[in-house]
């Protein structure tokens, strides 16, 4: 069909005005997108080189894992588990990166201070992009590089929220277990965290509730992707149900490691000589802790147990059974646990041979208690 000539030449002029427009847009695009200023930042992701010659990358976007609870909640074993896979990388507790976000804390806490630093050109972006910086190197350098890098300062879950500011794709494992059991083992084993006191089973389940309660918040404020909760004596009555929850959270390939960590001792898992709970997880996944606290608690805090800690029932631990029912194992592990008490003292040899160097820092207590540690933070 022929046009009528005035049309044609308006399709001409409309073909011309089209193709300058075509031009001028890749025109500004390179000018736009020339690196011409330096940067004093370079946004590239940092790498490390990895004993297998490979290349790994680390920056804020990474998917980090964080563990976290009350210390004596099983921390450490989740830890261990992970640890055992061969993708994730956990290692021992850092110390120094809880301590970094309380000064922070600190900084903050104070209006005028606030200001201050505002007005010093210290805005929270910067802040933030600093203590990411310094949170990021040392999770990514104390230990091996792998694809997925680990933490466990057990309580630095009481900043999850913050956290997640820092690294928005983290996620949160939060270990709970029965309280009861938690201030036992908090008491028996003399571990020092600040706030408890160790000679009264009455003021640390006071403490066990208000720490929980203010982690269980973050966990919740977070939200159900960010932040998945573990109960203890579940993951070690059924490892391998609750094992694959938490891979499946974390977008972890199964692999069958993480339910015979104690084959990874000192190879792929490094221990602390001076964690307290190292000497726990040598041993295969067993049910020794779960009801060891039953018959030392003293009998006015038994009877008060609901009024102490609230968070037990809001968990769903009964506060009037000891022990209540936390369910049946699965048979390997009840048969595991079966085999560690008839080689008991193999057991304990192992232990001793394994850290031989003291709990206690040399008279040091400030150094001694958990750093990772402010109770009355929220
Ligand atoms: C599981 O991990 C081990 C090393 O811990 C590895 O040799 C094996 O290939 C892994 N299996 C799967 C299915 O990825």
């Amino acid at each position: 069909m022929q046009l009528p000539r005035p049309m044609r030449g308006g399709l001409r002029k409309a073909a011309g005005f089209f193709c300058c427009v075509v031009v001028l847009y890749f025109v500004v695009q390179a000018i736009l997108s020339e690196p011409s200023k330096p940067r004093m930042v370079s946004t590239q992701q940092k790498t490390i080189m990895g004993s297998d010659n490979k290349l790994y990358e680390y920056g804020r976007q990474m998917p980090l894992i964080f563990i976290g609870g009350v210390p004596r909640s099983g921390t450490t074993l989740m830890r261990a588990m992970l640890d055992a896979h061969p993708d994730v990388r956990c290692g021992q507790e850092t110390r120094v990166i809880p301590r970094l976000l309380q000064l922070r804390f600190h900084w903050l806490k104070s209006e005028k201070e606030s200001m201050r630093l505002e007005q010093a050109g210290i805005t929270s972006d910067v802040l933030n992009s600093a203590i990411a910086a310094f949170t990021l190197e040392i999770i990514a350098k104390h230990g091996d590089p792998a694809p997925r890098l680990c933490n466990k300062d057990p309580l630095l879950i009481k900043m999850g929220s913050y956290v997640i500011d820092l690294f928005p794709n983290a996620k949160f494992i939060f270990m709970v277990r029965d309280g009861r059991a938690t201030a036992h083992s908090i008491i028996t084993r003399k571990v020092t965290i600040t706030g408890f006191d160790l000679t009264s089973y009455r003021q640390c389940l006071k403490k066990w509730n208000s720490a929980v309660e203010a982690m269980n918040n973050q966990c919740r404020e977070m939200g159900k992707n960010k932040c998945l909760r573990v109960p203890y004596e579940q993951l070690v009555l059924h490892p391998k149900e609750w094992m694959e929850n938490v891979l499946n959270f974390l977008d972890i390939p199964w692999n069958d490691s993480v339910l015979h960590h104690e084959d990874f001792i000192n190879n792929g898992i490094s221990l602390s000589k001076v964690e307290r709970s190292s000497d726990q997880v040598i041993k295969p996944v067993n049910l020794e802790a779960l009801t060891k606290w039953v018959g030392n608690i003293p009998d006015d805090v038994v009877r008060d147990m609901a009024e102490i800690a609230p968070m037990l029932s809001v968990l769903g631990y009964d506060p009037y059974s000891n022990p209540p029912n936390y369910g049946k194992p699965d048979d390997q592990v009840a048969a595991k646990t079966k085999d560690i008490q008839r080689n008991k003292n193999v057991w304990d040899k192992k232990a001793k041979e394994m850290f031989s160097v003291g709990w206690d820092n040399a008279g040091d207590k400030d150094m001694d208690k958990d750093p990772s540690d402010n109770p009355n933070l929220t």
